[in-house]
């Protein structure tokens, strides 16, 4: 389903100020489109190669088609330019260049694989400042679900998770970074 507004747990971040993120997995910026019109954001990183993964591999939807995903996101977005550093990597070769406890809040849309989202959630938590938001989309995919549960249980955090009117049957997850897993 296409998104029609910021999601849930990105709205969480509404009257913060100044606020430095990343998002993993942009495709056509659609997401990013919203939270960069309503969120007072100085700078985000959008993290995508933009080479193909999982069931989207080159081989069944063409590398063209990536292309054509990344064209729009950078036409999508010229507005906000200035507000964007945009990383053609992977999420796990891009984590090296973020600093630790340097971004208030870090969404994750990029492979829905139970292995890709398990490696996002440990490499980028310690990326959050001390009670930043750590989010992403699709809680309802099985894969993403048990990736979630279980960093949240093994952090001992709580989990917050909404079901967006702009993204029927798409499920928003996200955790804020307390003191004790810091
Ligand atoms: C579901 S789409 C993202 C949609 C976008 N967040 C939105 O809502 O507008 C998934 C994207 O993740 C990207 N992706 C796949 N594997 C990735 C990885 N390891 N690191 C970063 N991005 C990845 C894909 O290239 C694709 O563009």
């Amino acid at each position: 389903m296409p998104l029609k507004e910021t999601t849930p747990a990105l709205r969480q971040l509404k009257g913060r100020h100044n606020l430095v993120g990343a998002e993993i997995g942009i495709y056509r910026g659609a997401n990013a489109g919203f939270y960069l019109k309503e969120l007072d954001i100085k700078l985000v990183s959008l993290i995508d190669p933009y080479v193909g993964y999982g069931n989207y591999s080159p081989v069944k939807v063409g590398l063209k088609h990536f292309e054509e995903a990344e064209k729009l996101a950078h036409e999508k977005l010229r507005n906000y330019e200035r507000r964007i550093m945009w990383v053609k990597k992977k999420s796990s070769e891009a984590v090296k260049f973020i600093d630790d406890n340097s971004l208030d809040f870090i969404y994750i849309d990029g492979n829905h694989s139970h292995d890709s989202v398990a490696e996002d959630v440990t490499l980028y938590y310690p990326k959050l400042k001390m009670g930043g938001l750590l989010a992403g989309h699709d809680y309802d995919i099985e894969t993403v679900r048990k990736a979630v549960d279980d960093f949240v249980i093994a952090q001992n955090l709580y989990l917050h998770k909404e079901n967006g009117a702009g993204m029927a049957g798409k499920y928003d997850w996200w955790v804020w970074k307390e003191k004790r897993n810091g």
